[in-house]
């Protein structure tokens, strides 16, 4: 399906929270609706559509969009009363756990769609136009709606992100993902190969696979580790990254891949969330400490120069003093490049959410300031580490100030240089010169790539 000659007429504007997938599912969500006429417009003010992409994962994230709403229908009272009409859209993981709820509350609101059916969009929207009243679809489909789903318009850039994977049957204690993007599901091999294929020839040099439990894409015998396989032999792709996989996922033939395939770049997003087992066992992770330490080892056995980020949750009800200094423990020995870490949120119809014993909030504020202290300290010492060393950097684009370009290490890290913009979208070496506390900066290597 093409959708280069339809001619644009409207304008749509979309809100991304949350995670890559967000990001992800928005720019499908505007291809779909492409040869309806809508064209992206970079602010709300006037436009036809407005998309809110939510995210449910913490806070009070249905506050959040209930707000942003309400600044919403005042545009979309100005645009009615010059004439026109404004489509109010609320998507993703908000829309599938609040559904008619939104409705409710906010009645402005045209459409309201969970993350399994953006296929239908187009049908949702002329349904909107049509008639007064929202248009909620908040179940699973029988359809996949990949197999709806037009290719991908928009030139990706160097970096590109692919779904590969989507939902999780893992239910951990405090997740509301098994609720609001559903079952596990895998894309199989050849349309996960196709759309790869796609990217390179629009001018990605790195792609990362995304999936809620991407390590447990079944899309093919072999598993993940033969869908990097196949996708290294793309000409062309120089780097191969997937995020976020769950440690029961690891399994020997990816662990494998990660010392067998030069494309996978030497770092790794390994979410453990606590380092106390009682814990663990609390959340429903169905790890231990030990076995989290264990599969560290043998992945940096299989690659030595692997860094590792990981996600943390600090105050999950019943952690103790001692649950968390086993965190601490746990970081202090793995050593992170970097790492995400939030208070405990509790997610309501989650488990833990009606678990007794939640921690009190000073207690998780201070928990948190202390694992954040640790995993600062160790993603600077990650950093310093780097300076002096040459290392291959895919630029990306322009860089904070003029005459730099900006781009990522092979382990994520941004890196900045005073380089010539035709070294964007391209790979090369450069010395490290500073680490910065999120950044590197660097200096060119080869001299013809200097500046004149
Ligand atoms: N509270 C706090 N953090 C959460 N996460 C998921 N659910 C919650 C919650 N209820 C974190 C986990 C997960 C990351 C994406 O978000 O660490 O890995
Ligand atoms: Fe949520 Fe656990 Fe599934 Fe990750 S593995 S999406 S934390 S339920």
């Amino acid at each position: 399906m093409t959708t280069g000659t339809t001619k644009a007429t409207k304008r749509l504007h979309v809100i991304t929270w949350g995670c890559q997938m967000n990001v992800y599912d928005s720019a499908r969500m505007q291809d779909v609706l492409a040869p309806l006429g809508y064209a992206a417009a970079d602010g709300p003010e006037g436009a036809d559509m407005v998309i809110l992409n939510t995210c449910h994962i913490r806070d009070k994230a249905a506050e959040k969009v209930f707000s942003e709403l309400g600044r919403l229908r005042a545009l979309k009272d100005a645009k009615a009363a010059a004439g026109g009409r404004m489509i109010l859209a609320v998507a993703g993981c908000v829309a599938q756990a609040e559904g008619a709820e939104i409705v409710a509350r906010a009645p402005y609101v045209d459409v309201v769609l969970g993350p399994q059916t953006y296929h239908r969009l187009p049908e949702m929207v002329a349904r909107a136009s049509r008639a007064a009243g929202a248009v909620i679809e908040t179940e699973f489909p029988a359809e996949d709606k990949f197999d709806f789903l037009p290719d991908q318009s928009a030139a990706p850039g160097p970096t590109a992100f692919l779904t590969v994977q989507e939902g999780c049957d893992k239910f951990c204690s405090f997740c509301v993902v098994p609720y609001t993007r559903g079952a596990e599901q895998s894309r199989p091999l050849g349309a996960v190969l196709a759309e790869a294929r796609r990217l390179v020839a629009a001018g990605a040099r790195e792609i990362t696979l995304l999936g809620q439990n991407v390590n447990a894409w079944h899309g093919a015998p072999g598993g993940l580790a033969e869908l990097i396989k196949q996708l290294a032999g793309i000409n062309g792709l120089a780097r191969i990254r997937y995020t976020t996989s769950h440690p029961r996922d690891m399994d020997d033939a990816l662990i494998a891949a990660h010392g067998d395939v030069p494309q996978l770049m030497p770092f790794l997003h390994l979410p453990v969330q606590s380092g106390s087992d009682r814990v663990l066992a609390a959340m429903n992770r169905r790890h231990t400490a030990a076995d989290y330490l264990r599969l560290v080892e043998r992945l940096r056995a299989a690659r030595p120069d692997l860094a590792l980020s990981s996600d943390f949750i600090v105050g999950h009800p019943g952690e103790t003093a001692a649950d968390f200094a086993a965190t601490l423990d746990l970081v202090r020995a793995v050593g992170f490049a970097q790492a995400y870490s939030f208070k405990y949120s509790p997610r309501p119809g989650t488990p833990a959410a009606a678990a007794p014993s939640q921690v009190a909030e000073a207690e998780k504020d201070a928990r948190l300031q202390a694992l954040q202290a640790l995993l600062r300290a160790q993603q600077g010492a990650f950093n310093a580490d780097c300076v002096g060393r040459t290392v291959d950097v895919l630029f990306t684009g322009p860089g904070r100030h003029p005459g730099q370009i900006a781009g990522r290490s092979p382990w994520l890290q941004p890196v900045h240089a005073a380089a010539p913009a035709t070294l964007i979208g391209r790979i090369a070496p450069v010395k490290i010169v500073a680490a910065n506390p999120n950044s590197l900066s660097a200096t060119l290597v080869h001299e013809e790539h200097l500046p004149a």
